[in-house]
């Protein structure tokens, strides 16, 4: 069955962002020169997505507006002769059929799958989190429908991740079956590195078959208090295989401000509008001796 639909979950808090995502939702924060959301609404399209549904909560509204059509503005562009810039408005707002869902509780991830069961209906269907930025040649949920294709189940996208950080994922225990690819054993959310079953960490890519709202449903709580998708994916797989897929590509995790600035240079580096100005620009930096704060003055 075709991957039609898609789920953006656009829904947390941005409390690894704050004080920046305090007025203005993360997901809207610009990596090189367009927001965050809009590379994987890009992606979804890419790999033939025909409806996105979004996910939003209190304080998200410039979401909206970003995908809606603005008259106003398309009309000043017009005036001053922008063509360039009007043509690069009006396809924003033509990237996709996109509706939107609100999480009225910020309850965990799941809960934000689970109240888009209406939209989705009974059908398979692609889940994307916005700070995962996958850079690659061949669109990494491309990539997984692929895998979805071949084993008709649900597919999670993995990669190997550090002892150190495994700590802030979903962890898959794997059973080899080609290359890239894993049946999943058992899923355990956020677990400590000693009772990690593998390093292979969740990155927020998933297809999904309908039979997960049920699933969710029967879920209670679970790491930090929240309904996890990880979670919904155990009981899943009491009745259904569930697949990891090691997707090709460059991931950034784009919600701290770290990972945030990584992406930035990363995405920076493949632009050829800015990458010639940045490579110069960070050749200067090597050179120059960085001092805390505070001991910058003689
Ligand atoms: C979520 C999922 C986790 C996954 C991660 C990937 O966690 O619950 O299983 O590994 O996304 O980014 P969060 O980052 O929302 O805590």
């Amino acid at each position: 069955m075709k991957i039609r639909k898609a789920v953006i979950t656009a829904a947390g808090w941005g409390t690894r962002f704050l004080p920046a995502t305090k007025a203005q939702p993360k997901e809207t924060l610009p990596l090189v020169d367009k927001p965050m959301i809009q590379y994987v609404v890009e992606e979804a399209v890419a790999s033939g997505i025909e409806q996105i549904i979004i996910v939003t909560a209190h304080g998200k509204r410039a979401i909206e507006d970003y995908f809606d059509r603005s008259f106003e503005l398309e009309q000043v562009l017009e005036q001053k002769g922008e063509e360039k810039l009007l043509r690069e408005i009006r396809r924003i707002s033509e990237l996709a059929d996109v509706c939107y869902i609100r999480q009225k509780e910020q309850l965990g991830l799941g809960h934000a799958i689970m109240i888009t069961e209406a939209l989705v209906g009974k059908e398979p269907f692609a889940v994307f989190l916005p700070d995962d930025i996958i850079d690659s040649h061949v669109p990494a949920m491309k990539q997984m429908i692929g895998v979805f294709e071949r084993f008709g189940a649900s597919v999670v996208a993995v990669e190997k991740v550090s002892r150190e950080t495994i700590r802030s994922y979903g962890v898959v225990e794997p059973e080899r079956v080609d290359h890239r690819v894993y049946r999943a054993l058992s899923l355990v959310e956020k677990p400590s590195a000693a009772e990690a079953p593998s390093n292979l960490g969740i990155v927020g890519r998933y297809i999904l078959t309908p039979d997960i709202f049920k699933s969710l449903r029967s879920v209670k709580p679970g790491a930090g208090g929240e309904i996890q998708i990880t979670d919904g994916l155990t009981h899943l797989l009491k009745r259904q295989p569930i697949y990891a897929y090691e997707f090709e590509g460059v991931r950034y995790d784009a919600g701290t401000p770290l990972g945030f600035l990584k992406a930035s240079v990363g995405l920076a580096l493949r632009n050829p509008e800015v990458a010639p100005g940045l490579k110069e620009y960070l050749r200067e930096l090597s050179t120059r001796d960085f001092k805390p704060p505070g001991k910058l003055l003689p």
